[in-house]
């Protein structure tokens, strides 16, 4: 289904990616506006995430990082296709979709966010083997060995870091979930990488680069998508493979 969407005229354009909103016209001429990060009330309406993000916006995020994993796979010879995928801040499906049209064998879904599940399954009926609503900086000993159990050799976060979003002892804990030699593909505004970032995320993925429980495979820039006033908004891809456990330790910001 199409909707009636527009962008703030421009004065109202500067706000930060955080304050962004749009303007969706219902068909009674009502107009309803609706934060970028609203994503229980974008759900709610099929094909809205995708008109926004994607159409509007250019989002192009899952297939960037898709294809970068797949090229890391390739150069080392390994069957993309056997992969056990988690798919952490999964939304509506469109990270899930990009790897399947891959081919890849097992995908689980998880997000905060009950109606993201709903939505996945709506809009993308037999992409997700399993779907789960968890918040993962608050894992039980029971949901972590039932992740377990999937024996996960490849974690993916797709335009779900940062800005209130997953945080980064969420993000830690889904790649301990991981086995060893298991691949980790996300991408991440460049600001969350700079060493004024406040959200630990710089601090935690720089101290990875340099260790030894990463072997860096890509970290390329790229347009992630357009801002509201239709500026590139620069996002690095990473794709990693996990060497061991990684401490606690390493989560902490001074
Ligand atoms: C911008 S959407 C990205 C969805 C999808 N990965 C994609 O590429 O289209 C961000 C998603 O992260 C989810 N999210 C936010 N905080 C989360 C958390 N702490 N744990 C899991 N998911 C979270 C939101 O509910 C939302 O579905």
């Amino acid at each position: 289904m199409r909707h009636r969407i527009q962008l703030p005229m421009k004065e109202y354009r500067h706000v930060s990616q955080s304050e962004a909103f749009f303007y969706l016209y219902h068909p009674n001429g009502e107009k309803e506006q609706i934060a970028f990060h609203e994503y229980d009330r974008i759900y709610q309406s099929p094909g809205l995430y995708e008109q926004i993000f994607y159409d509007r916006l250019r989002c192009k995020s899952p297939s960037v990082v898709t294809e970068l994993l797949y090229k890391a796979h390739q150069s080392v010879g390994e069957s993309f296709t056997e992969m056990r995928v988690l798919d952490l801040g999964a939304g509506n499906g469109l990270m899930g979709e990009a790897l399947k049209k891959y081919g890849v064998a097992r995908i689980v879904g998880v997000d905060i966010a009950p109606i993201a599940k709903e939505a996945a399954f709506r809009d993308r009926p037999g992409i997700y083997d399993d779907y789960h609503i968890k918040d993962f900086t608050n894992l039980n000993k029971e949901a972590i060995n039932e992740f377990q159990e999937w024996s996960f050799d490849c974690l993916t976060t797709v335009a779900a870091l940062g800005f209130g979003d997953i945080p980064v002892k969420a993000f830690h804990q889904a790649m301990n979930l991981i086995d060893e030699n298991g691949w980790i593909a996300f991408n991440i505004k460049e600001a969350f990488l700079s060493p004024s970032d406040q959200s630990g995320f710089s601090k935690y993925i720089r101290n990875l680069i340099l260790s030894e429980y990463w072997e860096v495979h890509f970290i390329e820039r790229y347009k992630h998508r357009l801002s509201m006033e239709g500026v590139p908004l620069f996002y690095y891809a990473i794709v990693a493979r996990k060497k061991s456990s990684i401490p606690d330790e390493l989560t902490q910001v001074e």
